[in-house]
């Protein structure tokens, strides 16, 4: 629980009770490096996936729809024959489809156990990075308001759950050619395609995925399918960081592939 330091006495690493050491911290290599470029790539994705959420424009290029937009449920959506375009949300929707669906993969994103770790270190210091004290005086971790709501995790794993399915059928909309006629792979094929696999091994790997698949057991022995599978989705956890890393990058990477198609830039080239 926490204890707050009294007005006269300092807190943190300064507290009564802790080493005396003057030093800022004693690491000798570059700590700074990592937090840095975490600061660098979170902020990346966020300017450019504000950028082309707000735009809204630029997202369908037949067949292939960007997976910022996906699934289209504002009015105002663009015509996806054949595509996910279900205009739930009707005239009196004056914002972009995409503010819409990007807050259940965001909200899964931001409340991540790996994204956490992230930028509570790279973004508020705390701590900047393993034996290099933080600057705040008091700790009260995730047990209040708003740090709390950091709990919606395991509802937005489900939502994800949904989303990923979604965009698996997107890219199974993907072996069309731009007649919307079937059996067709193209350039925007396969970057649909690793961009939902990354996704999948991404939400697979998810912590709460990992409970939910095999937490609140007595026995593995009387759960054998539990058990193989916790056993597998374990293996993908110890990869959730560089797998959190490659799905940010496909996804975005995915949307920009379909943004050039769709603002003319070129047309995507079929492989048959
Ligand atoms: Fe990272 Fe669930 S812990 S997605």
């Amino acid at each position: 629980t926490e204890r707050p330091p009294s007005p006269d006495q300092p807190g943190g690493v300064r507290a009564p009770g802790r080493a005396a050491i003057k030093a800022r911290h004693l690491r000798t290599d570059r700590w700074w490096v990592q937090p840095t470029a975490t600061v660098a790539g979170l902020m990346a994705f966020i300017i450019y996936s504000a950028w082309r959420a707000l735009i809204n424009d630029d997202y369908y290029a037949a067949p292939y729809v960007s997976p910022f937009y996906s699934p289209c449920l504002g009015s105002d959506c663009v015509d996806m024959k054949g595509g996910p375009n279900v205009a739930l949300f009707g005239d009196w929707w004056f914002m972009s489809p995409a503010a819409i669906i990007l807050i259940f993969p965001l909200g899964f994103r931001f409340t991540c156990y790996y994204y956490r770790k992230s930028y509570y270190r790279s973004f508020w210091a705390s701590p900047p990075s393993c034996a290099v004290a933080e600057p705040h005086k008091t700790y009260t971790g995730e047990n209040r308001f708003p740090l709390i709501l950091q709990n919606l995790h395991r509802y937005f794993f489900y939502a994800a759950l949904v989303v990923a399915a979604i965009l698996t059928y997107d890219a199974i909309l993907g072996f069309r050619n731009s007649d919307y006629e079937w059996g067709h792979v193209g350039l925007g094929t396969l970057v649909l395609w690793a961009n939902v696999v990354l996704i999948w091994l991404y939400t697979l790997s998810c912590h709460s995925c990992r409970h939910i698949v095999g937490g609140r057991l007595r026995h593995f022995s009387k759960h054998p399918v539990r058990y193989r599978a916790w056993g597998w989705v374990g293996k993908l956890n110890a990869r959730h960081a560089q797998l959190a890393w490659a799905s940010l990058i496909s996804v975005g990477l995915a949307d920009f592939y379909v943004f050039l198609l769709a603002s003319g830039a070129f047309d995507d080239p079929m492989l048959f």
